[in-house]
C-alpha cells in the first residue's frame, strides 16, 4: 500500500456551507489558486447543480486553476452529474464527486428508497459519470452510520460501475477515533474489489473528534482525506486540513505517510480563508492560531530561548508563520523579558534591568498583555530620566 495520502480540500464546497458563508467568484478563484499553491490534491471547487452563481464558480476555477484535480460535486441522478460535468469539463485534471445516503435512518426519512434501490441508483451515477471522466469519486452519506455489510455492498458494486476512490463520511461527526479507525479497516477487508480504489474518509467536528477520526482512518489504510483550510463547514465544521498535515508531518515516526502539502503556505491559506469568509480563528487554534506559537509563562519562555523543541513540537517557519512570540505578561520571566528589550535595541546594565523588570511586573498585574509600546514606556520614561 502506498505511503501517500492525498488532501482533497472542500473548503470551496463543505467550508461555504458554514452558516453564514457566502463566497463570490473573485473570492472563490483566490481561495482555489492558493489551495493549488499549498499543494492539496484535489480542490472541491463546488455544487454546481445550486445554482448558477456555483455553476459560474466551479466553472472558472475548472478552466483557470492549473496543477491540480477539480471535483464538482453531484447527488447520484443524472442531471446533477452533467451538470457537474458541464462546469469542470475544462479542468486539467477533472474529478465527478457523486454521492447517495447509506444508512437506513437517511434512506427511511429522508430519501424514502429501499436498500436496493440505493445500490441501483449509486451505480448508475457512477457509470454516467464515467462517460465523462476517469476519475470519478463516490461518497456514501452518513456511511459512518451505515449497516457495515451494507456498505460494503454498495462499495463493492460502485467499484465494479467505475468508482476510483470511495469515500466514507462521517457525514453527522458521531464517530470516535478507535470506532472510526475499526470501521476503515472492516471496510478495507470486506469490500470485494477494494484494492481498485482509494479508501477516502470525509470527517465532521461535532464531537471535536473529526482530525483524530481522519488520522485513526488514515492509520487504517485510508489514503484520501478530506476536509478544509481552518476547519469551516457545515454546522461544528470540518476536518481541519491543516492539522490534519501537521499531525502526518510531526509524527511521521508514527505514521510513516506523507503528503504533497507544501507547508509553508498553510498560514497564508488560514488567513485568507478567515479574511474572505469573515470567520475568525480562535487564538487557540491548532497550527494556526494566534497562539499557537506563543508562549507566555517564564518557564517555558526560558526553556524557548535556550532550545526551540523544550516547548515546540512544530517549527513556526514549516507552517509560514515568521518566528515563535514571546508573548509578555505577568508569567512571563526576566529572560524572555531582556530578550525583548534586546531586540527592541535597549542594552540595560545589570541594575536598570532589575529596575525596569519590577516595574514590567508591577503592569503585568494590570495589563493582560504587555506591547512593546509599554516596554518602551518603562524604559525610556521610567529607568533612561532616573
Ligand atoms: O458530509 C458529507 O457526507 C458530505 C458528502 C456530500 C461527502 O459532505
Ligand atoms: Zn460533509
Amino acid at each position: 500500500m502506498s505511503n501517500r495520502v492525498y488532501i482533497f480540500d472542500t473548503t470551496l464546497r463543505d467550508g461555504e456551507q458554514s452558516p453564514g458563508v457566502s463566497l463570490n467568484m473573485t473570492e472563490k478563484l483566490k481561495i482555489a489558486r492558493q489551495l493549488a499553491r499549498l499543494g492539496v490534491d484535489i480542490i472541491e471547487a463546488g455544487f454546481p447543480i445550486t445554482s448558477p452563481g456555483d455553476f459560474a464558480a466551479v466553472q472558472a476555477i475548472a478552466r483557470e486553476v492549473r496543477g491540480v484535480t477539480v471535483a464538482a460535486l453531484a447527488r447520484a441522478n443524472f442531471k446533477d452529474i452533467d451538470g457537474a460535468w458541464e462546469a469542470i469539463k475544462e479542468a486539467e485534471q477533472a474529478r465527478i464527486h457523486t454521492f447517495i445516503a447509506t444508512s437506513d435512518i437517511h434512506l427511511k426519512y429522508k430519501l424514502r428508497k429501499d436498500r436496493e434501490q440505493v445500490i441501483e441508483a449509486a451505480v448508475e451515477a457512477v457509470k454516467r459519470a464515467k462517460k465523462y471522466t476517469a476519475d470519478v469519486e463516490f461518497s456514501a452519506e452518513d456511511a459512518s452510520r451505515s449497516d457495515l455489510d451494507y456498505l460494503c455492498r454498495v462499495f463493492a458494486a460502485v467499484i465494479e460501475a467505475g468508482a476510483t476512490v470511495i469515500n466514507v463520511p462521517d457525514t453527522v461527526g458521531y464517530s470516535t477515533p478507535e470506532e472510526f479507525g475499526r470501521f476503515i479497516k472492516a471496510i478495507m477487508e470486506g469490500t470485494p474489489g477494494i484494492e481498485k480504489a482509494i479508501v477516502s474518509v470525509h470527517c465532521h467536528d461535532d464531537l471535536g473528534l473529526a482530525v483524530a477520526n481522519s488520522l485513526a482512518a488514515v492509520a487504517n489504510g485510508a489514503r484520501q482525506v478530506e476536509g478544509t483550510i481552518n476547519g469551516i463547514g457545515e454546522r461544528a465544521g470540518n476536518a481541519a486540513l491543516e492539522e490534519v498535515v501537521m499531525g502526518l508531518y510531526t509524527r511521521k515516526d508514527l505514521y510513516g505517510l506523507s503528503t504533497g502539502f507544501n507547508t509553508r503556505e498553510i498560514y497564508r491559506s488560514s488567513r485568507l480563508v478567515s479574511s474572505l469568509t469573515g470567520m475568525p480563528v480562535q487564538p487557540n487554534k491548532a497550527v494556526v492560531g494566534k497562539n499557537a506559537f506563543a508562549h507566555e509563562s517564564g518557564i517555558h519562555q526560558d526553556g524557548v530561548l535556550k532550545e526551540r523543541t523544550t516547548y515546540e513540537i512544530m517549527n513556526p517557519e514549516m507552517v509560514g508563520i515568521a518566528a515563535s512570540n514571546l508573548v509578555l505578561g505577568k508569567h512571563s520571566g526576566r529572560h524572555a523579558f531582556r530578550e525583548r528589550l534586546l531586540e527592541l535595541g535597549y542594552n540595560l546594565t545589570n541594575e536598570e534591568l532589575n529596575l525596569a523588570f519590577a516595574r514590567f511586573k508591577s503592569l503585568a498585574d494590570k495589563k493582560k498583555e504587555i506591547t512593546d509600546q509599554d516596554l518602551q514606556a518603562i524604559v525610556e520614561d521610567e529607568i533612561k530620566h532616573i
